[in-house]
């Protein structure tokens, strides 16, 4: 495994990146997470994307919900091309690990498919950044590999990294905070048990005043 996989991202590997699949990063409504959030009831008004690329699901979301819409994405080059091209967005460089927000500053986060190219030395500071920067009441989107049985595949476009799967949510349903509410996997036409391919959206719910009821014995 490389020393820092995020530094790779911030060096290189996101601007790499966002050049191979630049031309799919136009905004499409059909887009899975788009429709996975659309089917509950929400009405975020300030929607953070961690891993945004160059925002183009922001954009769609900023429109849909009339919200004040941010991101996160270490690569430059994604965030200098969604500025240009959709300036309500307010992109910045940076990594999910440390996010320069204030505690409770969205009523939406959603991990837009980058928890896997996270360095699993920085899984829990990222699960923390995320839940800091939720406001409760509030909901996670988690889009990504959905994976019960752990591993890693070796990133095919830089030696030394990887890529990690498993059942993101879980690290937040290890609070009594997170309720997940609703999984939509994304099949994209391969067989469910094949390895590698299951992916999806988990929609969590939080709150934290709701988590804890008193203890009724007392
Ligand atoms: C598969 S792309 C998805 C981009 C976009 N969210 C989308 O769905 O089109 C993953 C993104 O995560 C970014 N990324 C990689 N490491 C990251 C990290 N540590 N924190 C946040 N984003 C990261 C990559 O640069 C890349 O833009």
């Amino acid at each position: 495994m490389s020393a820092d996989q995020k530094s790779a991202f911030l060096a290189g590997e996101g601007d790499a990146w966002f050049e191979r699949n630049a031309a799919h990063l136009a905004g499409n409504p059909a887009d899975v997470c788009l429709q996975a959030i659309a089917r509950l009831p929400l009405a975020p008004k300030r929607i953070l994307e961690i891993g945004a690329s160059n925002g183009h699901r922001l954009a769609l979301l900023k429109e849909r919900y009339g919200a004040a819409v941010s991101g996160v994405e270490p690569s430059a080059k994604a965030v200098a091309d969604g500025k240009a091209r959709f300036p309500g967005v307010d992109l910045q460089v940076g990594a999910a690990d440390s996010l320069p927000f204030a505690d409770g500053a969205f009523d939406l986060v959603i991990f837009g498919f980058c928890l896997y190219l996270v360095d699993p030395r920085h899984h829990f500071r990222a699960i923390a950044e995320a839940d800091r920067v939720l406001a409760s009441p509030g909901a996670l989107a988690i889009f990504d590999f959905i994976e019960p049985i752990p591993y890693y595949n070796r990133y095919a476009h830089l030696d030394g990294l990887r890529s990690h799967k498993t059942e993101w949510s879980r690290f937040f349903l290890a609070s009594p905070s997170y309720r997940l509410v609703q999984r939509v996997a994304d099949l994209k036409g391969e067989a469910p048990l094949a390895r590698n391919n299951l992916s999806g959206v988990d929609i969590l719910l939080k709150d934290v005043e709701t988590a804890y009821p008193q203890n009724p014995f007392a």
